[in-house]
């Protein structure tokens, strides 16, 4: 087997963060060095805990998971309890658990670890808003030279936005951070509303899940029955987007996305498009290009990698 991918998840668990988690967790391929938390969709005591069941749900209470960043860098945290339950992960029920959260705080934690191995090693897969990477940037910018690749779920051109007209959660929510981390010349991998929004999570690929006799199954299909609810009603299609496991498929099977390297520049100032990715889709500006940005995405192959993994699980 080639060597394993070292990956640290930075996440906001929520439904679509959990079967990203868990189709990490189900893939050799890589190794989760750990799993960094951060407010978002619920508050950071939420997604912290919910990021511990998930691991506990997938059979690996040994994974490290750190919490940080309980408020964006200068905005008020704004939390979307609509779409994912008062908890942020409703839909199944799962046990309180067992496994600890590490002492460390998380920005110290993905510091000393990118400073501590080899430069150009380490790919952070984020699935949430991006402060704790930010401020992690602040706290130590020599960082930005040792990260080997971002691989982030966010922000939107052609689909426009989620929370606003004009921007999707994860920007939104801190757009400060998103614009410090698009500005230190890491290599980024984007998957924003314009890819995932082709990923739905219909009644038939849910049915998948749901007929597995393990216990993952059963859960994440659970989960995806809540979660979809909302942009079921909202854009009336079969299903909902499926946003975060993009970020962990492109990993695994690259070749199920198709997208181009591009400029992202984020909306700071204005209150009307706050957050806003402003993606130079046709190159009319010499702005750097800074991120490779996916525009389409193999829905089926997509599925089918989630669902042969999530099958693997306990
Ligand atoms: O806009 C979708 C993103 O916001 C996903 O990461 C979802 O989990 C929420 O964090
Ligand atoms: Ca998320």
């Amino acid at each position: 087997m080639p060597k394993r991918i070292p990956i640290i998840i930075d996440t906001d668990p929520g439904q679509d963060d959990a079967v990203a988690i868990l189709l990490a967790l189900a893939s050799p391929e890589l190794e989760i060095l750990a799993i960094t938390t951060v407010a978002g969709n619920v508050p950071l005591a939420l997604t912290e805990l919910n990021a511990r069941k998930i691991c506990e749900l997938g059979g690996r209470p040994d994974i490290a998971i750190y919490s940080g960043a309980i408020r964006p860098m200068v905005r008020n945290l704004v939390t979307a309890e609509e779409v994912h339950g008062k908890t942020g992960l409703d839909g199944p029920v799962l046990p309180d658990p067992v496994m600890p959260v590490q002492k460390q705080h998380a920005i110290d934690f993905i510091v000393e670890t990118l400073m501590s191995h080899p430069a150009g090693t380490i790919t952070l897969c984020t699935l949430g808003p991006l402060t704790n990477i930010a401020l992690a940037l602040v706290r130590e910018p020599r960082i930005a030279s040792r990260i080997k690749q971002i691989v982030a779920m966010g922000g939107g051109y052609f689909e426009q936005g989620n929370v606003t007209p004009s921007a999707e959660f994860n920007i939104y929510v801190d757009p400060h951070a998103a614009r410090i981390v698009f500005d230190a010349g890491i290599p980024i991998t984007l998957m924003p509303l314009d890819c995932t929004h082709q990923a739905l999570t219909t009644q038939k690929r849910i049915e998948a899940f749901r007929t597995m006799t393990n216990r993952s199954g059963p859960a994440t299909a659970a989960m995806l029955d809540f979660f979809e609810r909302f942009d079921e009603n909202k854009y009336g299609t079969d299903g909902g987007p499926l946003h975060d496991p993009c970020v962990i498929a492109w990993l695994l099977q690259p070749e199920l996305f198709e997208g181009r390297l591009v400029n992202v520049s984020i909306e700071c100032e204005s209150e009307l498009t706050m957050g806003a990715t402003v993606i130079d889709w046709w190159k009319v500006t010499r702005r750097p290009l800074n991120a490779q940005v996916m525009r389409n995405v193999d829905a089926e192959g997509f599925f089918t990698l989630l669902r042969d993994r999530i099958a693997t699980l306990p």
